[in-house]
């Protein structure tokens, strides 16, 4: 490709949409760059040489959406299962429905419930700190949904997550629990929900097969002895940064925070190790918060009848090597982040966005949707500047 009139930093969803966008409405050259040696960002996955399986390399990715801009967008390049999520937990060797649900409520006390008896029970139970204003999480998880099912069910999952005590959290992280008075346990809502019929990856390489993209890998926007660095090309030409917002500006207000998660791998001589694809574990004595197992992803495909692949995942807090996978978004971190959009604002001819560029985790659909609308609504007057 001779010229490059739009620079995309990152091959994520976001940095996709908007080269693709880019190319089909503008009919611009486009050149998107990655650090990593694969396109497709977080929701890239990859078929397990060992056992053919397909597994997304940084962590479950389940399709939903309920815009059907987006719906409408997204078949474009594949098709979808009728995969629909479901997730189970782990409490003291009994297995419970998430999120928490009638089903869950009539097991864990042994009961069969009504809905409106649930709700009198759970009410009755959540009233012990009625009257008080709830400053830590734990409180507040208790003033939601009662001790019994918050001891059991929230605590020790969400001292896992954080690597904090419930205790020591600011109430401000959750503002509610869902807890559905139905037997219905699927896991989304949304109007639309499905996995990608030939896995994410194909998926995601179909956005960028155009002869007017050109994707460069391996390629790290802050390393200058390559021709499309920051300082050669900063101010010279459009770019679309997807990259964090804090190494841009070689942090200069601090770091933003991130918490990241370690999976550990594991192939059995088993043709099925769980029965689901998300097994939650609740209890402090086991240190992994989840077992994700892929193969359940995609019931209707040939896997191997006796092997399968695990992966145990572990929550903690991202150094700067790390990968940033969601934001922390602590009251220190919004000062930060506000700092960093006014540099932002102010930044000639480069556009921000995704989640590490925007600091906000952002489902696949919001990352999709929030790409579209800024190619509607920002890149024309990026292009003329
Ligand atoms: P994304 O992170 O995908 O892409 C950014 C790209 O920029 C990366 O490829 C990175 O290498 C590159 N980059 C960064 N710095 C660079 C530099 N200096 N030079 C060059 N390239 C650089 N969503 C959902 O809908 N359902 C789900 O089930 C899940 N599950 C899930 C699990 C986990 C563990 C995480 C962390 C996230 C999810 N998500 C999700 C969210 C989903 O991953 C998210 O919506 C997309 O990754 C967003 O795409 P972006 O393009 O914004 O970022």
């Amino acid at each position: 490709m001779a010229t490059c009139d739009l620079l995309i930093v990152g091959s994520g969803l976001f940095g996709l949409t908007m080269a693709e966008r880019a190319v089909n409405e503008h009919g611009l050259n486009v050149t998107i760059i990655d650090r990593r040696d694969h396109l497709g960002g977080n929701a890239y996955s990859e078929k397990d040489a060992e056992t053919g399986i397909e597994v997304h390399k940084y962590g479950a990715h389940l399709f939903h959406t309920s815009n059907e801009r987006v719906w409408e967008y997204v078949n474009r390049f594949t098709t979808f299962t009728g995969y629909q999520h479901k997730v189970y937990t782990n409490h003291r060797g009994v297995v419970y429905p998430m999120p928490i649900n009638l089903g869950t409520i009539n097991q864990f006390f042994q009961a069969a419930l009504s809905p409106d008896e649930a709700r009198a029970l759970i009410a009755e139970q959540a009233g012990e700190l009625a009257g008080t204003d709830p400053e830590n999480l734990n409180d507040k998880g208790i003033s939601l949904i009662g001790r019994p099912l918050y001891e059991a069910f929230i605590k020790h999952y969400t001292g896992k997550q954080w690597q904090t005590d419930p205790k020591d959290l600011p109430a401000s992280i959750i503002s509610r629990l869902p807890v559905r008075y139905t037997y219905d346990n699927r896991y989304f809502n949304d109007t639309h929900e499905g996995l990608p019929t030939d896995g994410y990856t194909a998926w995601l390489e179909r956005m960028a097969d155009h002869p007017k993209i050109e994707v460069k890998l391996a390629t790290d926007y802050f390393d200058t002895s390559q021709p499309l660095n920051r300082d050669a090309v900063r101010g010279q030409l459009p770019v679309v940064y997807t990259g964090p917002v804090d190494r841009y500006f070689d942090y200069a207000h601090g770091d933003l925070k991130w918490r990241t998660i370690d999976l550990e791998t594991e192939r059995l001589d088993t043709g099925d190790f769980q029965g689901t694809s998300v097994m939650n574990y609740a209890d402090e004595d086991v240190p992994f918060t989840r077992i994700i197992e892929p193969r359940h992803f995609h019931p209707e495909r040939d896997y191997p009848k006796d092997r399968t692949l695990i992966q145990r995942e572990y929550s903690r807090f991202a150094e700067r090597h790390d990968e940033p996978y969601y934001p922390v978004n602590g009251t220190a971190d919004r000062e930060t982040l506000l700092a960093y959009r006014e540099l932002a604002d102010a930044e000639q001819r480069t556009l921000f966005g995704g989640r590490l560029g925007t600091y906000k985790y952002l489902d696949m659909h919001m990352a999709i949707g929030s790409a579209l609308t800024m190619a509607d609504n920002d890149l024309p007057d990026l292009l003329r500047a």
